[in-house]
C-alpha cells in the first residue's frame, strides 16, 4: 500500500504523517509532499521511526514522483482559518491548491482513492470531482472529504458530559463538514439519551468545534492534532478495506443525490472504495428541522465548486 500525503509539513501533515509512519500495515510506502523547504526533513525526521513503512520527502517540484503508484492520497495542502474566519473565507486560498493537486492525481495515479481535507471541504471535493471529470478519469467510489474530524469530536463530548468511555460510543455525523451543515444524528447515539436542552447544545458545540479550537489557538492556526488523527483513522479504516476487509467510516461522498450531490454518511468500504453508501435510518424532529434549513447552504457550497472548475 503506497499512501501519499499532499501537504505533508503543515500541521495537520506532520501528525498525520507521524500516526501513519507508526500505524500503517508493515510493507507499506508513506511520500510526503509539500512545497515548504521543510518537507525532506520531515521524511528524515520521521524515518529515524524504526517501523516497516518506507518513507521519502518531496519538494516542490516532484509532485509526479510523490504520487506515482499510490493507492490512496490525502490532501491537507492549503491555508487554515484564523479567529473571525469562516470555512468559506478559505475558498480564494485553497480552491486552485486542491484544483492543482488533483489534476496532477489525474495525471499520475488515476486510481487512487482520494481524501481531501483542505477546507472549505463542502466546496473544494466538488472541486475535485470536476477535475477528475475534466480528465476522465473520476471514479465516485473514490473521492472523499474527511468528516472523521466531526465524528470523533462528538464520540469525545459525548463521553465527557456522560463519563463514559469514548471508544464505547458511536456519533453518526451526517451532511458537510462546516456550521450547520454539520449535522450529528445524537438521537441515534446508542445507550445514551439527552434532554432537548442538552441536544441543542451538544449539537451547536460539536458545529463549533472547529472555532473552539481556532479561538483557544489565537491566531496559531487550527485542529491539527486531533484532525491529524480523525484523517489517519480514516486513512488506516481505508487501507483495511483496500486489502480485503469490510469496514464502515463517515464521510463527505457523492452518493444519490437525495440530499444535496455530496453528503457526508456512512459508507461501506471494500477493495474498489465505496462499495456501499448506508442509510442514515430515521431522523428526530429536531434533525430533520435542521437537515432542511442547511441543505440549500450545502448546495450553494458545492455549485461554487462546480463553478469554480467550470468557469
Ligand atoms: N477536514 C477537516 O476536518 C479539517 C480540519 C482542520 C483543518 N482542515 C484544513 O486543512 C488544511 C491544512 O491545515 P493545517 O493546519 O495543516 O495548515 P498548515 O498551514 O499548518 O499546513 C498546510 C501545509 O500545506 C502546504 N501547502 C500549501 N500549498 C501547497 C501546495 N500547493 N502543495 C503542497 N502543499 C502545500 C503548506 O506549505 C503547509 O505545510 C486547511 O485548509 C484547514 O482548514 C480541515
Amino acid at each position: 500500500m503506497k499512501v501519499a500525503v499532499l501537504g505533508a509539513a503543515g500541521g495537520i501533515g506532520q501528525a498525520l504523517s507521524l500516526l501513519l509512519k507508526t500505524q500503517l500495515p508493515a510493507g507499506s510506502e508513506l511520500s510526503l509532499y509539500d512545497v515548504a523547504p521543510v518537507v525532506p526533513g520531515v521524511a528524515v525526521d520521521l524515518s529515524h521511526i524504526p517501523t516497516d513503512v518506507k518513507i521519502a520527502g518531496f519538494g516542490k517540484d516532484d509532485l509526479a514522483a510523490a504520487l506515482v503508484g499510490s493507492d490512496v492520497v490525502l490532501i491537507p495542502a492549503g491555508v487554515p482559518r484564523k479567529p473571525g474566519m469562516d470555512r468559506s473565507d478559505l475558498f480564494n486560498m485553497n480552491a486552485g491548491i486542491v484544483k492543482n493537486l488533483v489534476e496532477a492525481i489525474a495525471d499520475n495515479c488515476p486510481d487512487a482513492c482520494v481524501g481531501i481535507i483542505t477546507n472549505p471541504v463542502n466546496t473544494t471535493v466538488a472541486i475535485a470531482a470536476e477535475v477528475l471529470k475534466a480528465k476522465g478519469v473520476y471514479n465516485k467510489h473514490k473521492l472523499f472529504g474527511v468528516t472523521t474530524l466531526d465524528v470523533i469530536r462528538s464520540e469525545a463530548f459525548i463521553a465527557e458530559l456522560r463519563g463514559l468511555n469514548p471508544a464505547n460510543i458511536d456519533v453518526p455525523v451526517i451532511g458537510g463538514h462546516s456550521g450547520t451543515t454539520i449535522l450529528p444524528l445524537l438521537s441515534q447515539v446508542k445507550g445514551v439519551s439527552f434532554s432537548d436542552d442538552e441536544i441543542k447544545s451538544l449539537t451547536h458545540r460539536i458545529q463549533n468545534a472547529g472555532t473552539e479550537v481556532v479561538e483557544a489557538k489565537a491566531g496559531g492556526g487550527s485542529a491539527t492534532l486531533s484532525m491529524g488523527q480523525a484523517a489517519a483513522r480514516f486513512c488506516l479504516s481505508l487501507v483495511k478495506a483496500l486489502n480485503g476487509e469490510h469496514v464502515t467510516e463517515y464521510a463527505y461522498v457523492e452518493g444519490d443525490g437525495s440530499d444535496a450531490q455530496f453528503f457526508a454518511q456512512a459508507v461501506r468500504l471494500g477493495q474498489q472504495g465505496i462499495e456501499e453508501i448506508l442509510p442514515y435510518g430515521e431522523l428526530s424532529a429536531f434533525e430533520q428541522q435542521c437537515k432542511a434549513e442547511m441543505l440549500d447552504g450545502l448546495k450553494g457550497d458545492i455549485q461554487k465548486g462546480i463553478d469554480f472548475v467550470k468557469g
